[in-house]
Order: structure tokens, then sequence, then C-alpha cells
């Protein structure tokens, strides 16, 4: 039986290039096929960018392929567009793998966090159990946002969740007071909701908002109150530690 191809889940961190561990570097390297994900429609992929800070991508078979950013609640079945684009990029993946071609897939950060890539693992597996499959970590947005802030996440026997901004306000109030460290992620639309209830816990002075972090034009906001109204980019991630 001819050799089938492995698939790659690769963690390319959180911006720079540099901060790629040589072990993605050199899956990267070595897999033909690379499927790089973009959240717009014929928009560019920001794993991508990354990787080719750091790794030659001529010769490469390259697909950049859309995942639609729209919310995927895990009790729930995906709506048939995002179900769609899961199983079009499974099928490619899938066609290469068939054909003896390694394909790797990288990803923003580490792939266990908020990450596609498992959704298409989750779609391939499905379809063919003898996949094979490789995930490699990678430097996340999360330790990366603690290190320009210069703050850790946990010391001694504190306690840190990481969580979506999406919560409201109720839920999130409760892991505040239960946690001594918490990192929301996906925080861009939400700061104006978020500062009035930090203030009412009087927890601003211990948060920090970190906006493209080690992506060349990184921005650390203390003063939250500073970002009210204002449009932040998605790649920001906020860090409360009591
Ligand atoms: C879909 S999640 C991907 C997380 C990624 N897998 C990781 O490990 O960092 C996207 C969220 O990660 C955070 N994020 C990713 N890259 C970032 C960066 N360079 N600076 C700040 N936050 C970032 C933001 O909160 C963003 O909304």
């Amino acid at each position: 039986m001819s050799r089938k191809g492995t698939f790659y889940i690769v963690g390319v961190g959180p911006g720079d290039p540099e901060l790629m561990t040589l072990k993605a570097a050199r899956i990267l390297e070595k897999c033909p096929a690379w499927l790089a994900p973009a959240a717009r429609n014929n928009g560019d992929s920001t794993a991508l960018t990354i990787v080719q800070g750091a790794v030659p991508s001529e010769g490469k078979n390259i697909v950049i392929h859309h995942f639609p950013m729209k919310k995927v609640p895990v009790a729930e079945n995906p709506d048939s567009e995002i179900q769609k684009s899961w199983d079009k990029a499974a099928n490619w993946v899938n066609d290469q793998l068939e054909q003896g071609v390694d394909v790797a897939l990288p990803t923003l950060g580490d792939p266990a966090i908020y990450c596609t890539g498992f959704y298409v693992y989750k779609t391939l597996l499905a379809a063919h159990p003898d996949i094979h499959v490789e995930i490699i970590p990678g430097i996340s947005a999360i330790g990366a946002t603690a290190a320009a802030a210069k703050t850790p996440l946990c010391l001694g026997d504190e306690k840190l969740i990481v969580i979506p901004a999406v919560y409201e306000n109720g839920k999130l109030r409760k892991t505040l007071e239960e946690f001594n460290s918490m990192v929301l992620m996906k925080v861009y639309k939400s700061m104006d909701r978020l500062v009035p209830l930090l203030k009412e816990m009087d927890l601003l002075d211990k948060a920090v908002l970190v906006e493209r972090t080690s992506m060349g034009e990184q921005q650390v906001h203390y003063d939250l109150e500073s970002v009210v109204g204002k449009k932040l980019h998605y790649f920001s991630t906020l860090i409360v530690r009591r």
C-alpha cells in the first residue's frame, strides 16, 4: 500500500516570526503543501505572513482557505456555511494526503487554543479514521501578551482562567471574583462594556490590554479608560490579575 501523507497542524506563534519554534519551521519547510487559514474571503492569512517571515515558501503548493469568523458554540452543530468551509478544507487536505503529500496548516499562536485547525482535524477524522495527524504546539498570544505587559499570569497558588470576552458581565463578574488571574481573548469589541465592569470592581489598575502583541505595531494599554469608544484590532488580549 502506498504511503499516505501526514497532516500537521502547526502553531506559528503570535506574530513575530522569531517566536516560531524550530520544530514549526522544520515541519513547514518539509511539507510541500500548506493550507493557510484566512478570516476574510479573498483576504490575507496572518499565519501565512508569519511563516513567510521565517520559512521560504517558493515552490510550495499554498492554498489560502477562508474560514468564516462566526461563533461556534462547542455543544451545538455549526451553521452550514461553517460546516461547508471545514468540509472543503478537509477534502483538499485529504486529496493531498492520499497522494502521499504531507500538508501543514499553520495557525496563529498555539493550536490548542481557539483554533480552526482542530475543526478540520475533527472533520477529517470523521471521514477517514486512519488519518495521520501531528500537532505542533506554538507560543500562544496568552504568554506573549503577558510578556509584552511584563506581568506573570499566575504565581504560587494563584488560579488562572482563559475565557472569550463574549461572556456577559454577570458571568464575568463571578469569574473575576473566583480567579486571581483572567485572560480575556477576542475582546476587541467588548472593551466598552468591560471597562465599566472593571471600574466597578476596582480592578482597572489590575488590568492591561495588549493589541497586536509581537506584531510590530504592538500597543500596551495600561489606561483602559482611554480605549473606550476606540476601534481596537482583532488581535487584542486583556489580562486582569488581582
Ligand atoms: C481565534 S483566537 C486564536 C488564539 C491563538 N490560537 C493563540 O494561541 O494565541 C484569536 C484571539 O487571540 C488573541 N490574539 C491572537 N494573536 C494576538 C496578538 N498577536 N496579540 C494580541 N492578541 C492576540 C486575540 O484575543 C484574538 O481575538
